[in-house]
């Protein structure tokens, strides 16, 4: 069996539609593919409800409780590898993730990212994207490296950027988009492995 292990701080849909397009197109009896677990580092995300809601197995482990990212990061990679991942997919997780974690699941480590990378790194991606009189905007799946928001790319969607956006009203686009890539990215990050 070929896990996945996903990690979120927040509203988990993300999180849900890889979990959805895993149920819906079989990956555990086609691919040997399954969500091993969901994990938060916090512990009130309500995507922990909505991955328990869909059979997976949840976790936390909370940042405040330790003393230095470097710590924090440590305990994650124990609790991460007690279920062996070929894949750990960041949904929403919004820490900044130390050297020696990017390397320890170097090539199995991706990244959802609300911009059109390598634009608009960072937080507050639609809001710079609708003050810089951008027409499009979109997000990007990528490989996690050592650099924030940066790595090889391996899906886009674009949005357009309409009259009167706010950033609520451009994320909410993009985030429609989010949940068509993510699902397929990960897919086919196990094609690429058969
Ligand atoms: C997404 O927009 C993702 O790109 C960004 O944070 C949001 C997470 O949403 N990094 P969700 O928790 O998957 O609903």
């Amino acid at each position: 069996m070929k896990n996945i292990v996903i990690l979120i701080s927040g509203t988990g849909s993300n999180m849900a539609a890889i979990a959805r397009t895993a149920q819906k197109e079989a990956w555990q009896e086609k691919r040997d593919v399954r969500i091993a677990a969901v994990i938060s580092n916090k512990a009130d995300a309500q995507g922990l409800i909505l991955a328990k809601s869909l059979g997976i197995d949840t976790d936390v482990l909370s940042h405040g409780a330790f003393e230095s990212r470097e710590a924090f990061d440590a305990a994650l990679m124990v609790r991460i590898d007690l279920h062996a991942p070929q894949l750990v997919v960041l949904a929403g997780f919004m820490r900044i993730l130390t050297p020696n974690f990017v390397q320890h699941y170097a090539g199995r480590l991706i990244n959802i990212h609300p911009s059109l990378l390598p634009a608009f790194t960072g937080l507050h991606t639609h809001q710079r994207a609708i003050d810089a009189g951008c027409q499009v905007a979109g997000a990007t799946v990528h490989q996690v490296t050592t650099a924030l928001d940066y790595g090889a790319i391996l899906a886009q969607a674009v949005v357009p950027v309409l009259q009167g956006d706010s950033a609520e009203t451009l994320a909410a686009r993009v985030l429609t988009q989010e949940h068509l890539i993510f699902p397929q990215a990960v897919r086919r990050f196990f094609e690429h492995r058969v």
